[in-house]
């Protein structure tokens, strides 16, 4: 597999110069802008919203990937698709009704996405694979940036590949919490094609040189 994508997430960027750092970013190699919204209900945490994305939607060409930290979750879809937004993930057990919330994404004009943390159970996608463009592998308990990977997510990884293989759809796989330079490998061999980082790449001087330093290991991976 060498369709490999790389998705910064902008949870550790710096808010106040937030359309310099995804131009920067996206100038730096991002082929995706991963954008998580937290609500302060589902997470204890809270970022931003919509008008933050379409504020920065006029800044970069590139798909941007709102990752839904949120509870309800449908009430929020149309508004992320008016500001932009390409892709939408959510949490299977922050909606009442997944068929629905995965319909409406769709027909909002985005691709819609599950996510799974490191203790929500696969079988959620069991009656839906029809309806997915992507599936998220949470590597850490969501939340907050900067937290360490989560081992057990490899064989999450592994399981959600299969079940993509098996169901013979385009679905992309990703992998989100504690990725670097030094798992993204592991994450690859695992199973995943799409890559969030936030700390690994905003917290240091030169994405460039973090993002061609992942794309490195990307290309040892075992085909
Ligand atoms: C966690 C978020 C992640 C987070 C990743 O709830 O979904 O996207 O920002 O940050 P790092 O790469 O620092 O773990
Ligand atoms: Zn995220």
């Amino acid at each position: 597999m060498s369709n490999y994508q790389i998705a910064p997430s902008i949870l550790s960027a710096d808010f106040a110069r937030l359309g310099e750092e995804v131009r920067n970013v996206v100038a730096a190699g991002a082929d995706i802008i991963h954008f998580d919204v937290m609500d302060n209900h589902y997470v204890p945490n809270l970022t931003i919203g919509p008008l933050v994305c379409q504020a920065i939607r006029p800044h970069v060409q590139v798909p941007i990937d709102v990752h839904l930290m949120v509870k309800p979750v449908d009430r929020l879809i149309p508004d992320f698709a008016k500001a932009g937004a390409n892709i939408i993930t959510f949490h299977p057990e922050a909606s009442d009704h997944i068929d629905r919330s995965l319909q409406l994404i769709r027909d909002s004009g985005c691709q819609a996405g599950l996510v799974f943390n490191p203790g929500t159970p696969m079988h959620y996608l069991n009656h839906v694979m029809d309806k997915i463009d992507m599936i998220l592998i949470m590597s850490v308990n969501p939340g907050f940036g900067g937290q360490s990977f989560i081992g057990e997510a490899l064989k999450k990884l592994s399981i959600a590949r299969r079940m993509i293989v098996e169901s013979g759809r385009a679905i992309r796989l990703e992998v989100d919490g504690g990725i670097k330079v030094d798992n993204i490998r592991a994450a690859a061999e695992a199973g995943a094609d799409t890559f969030v980082a936030g700390s690994a790449i905003f917290g240091q001087p030169d994405y460039k040189d973090v993002i061609d330093a992942m794309r490195a290991e990307l290309a040892k991976v075992a085909r």
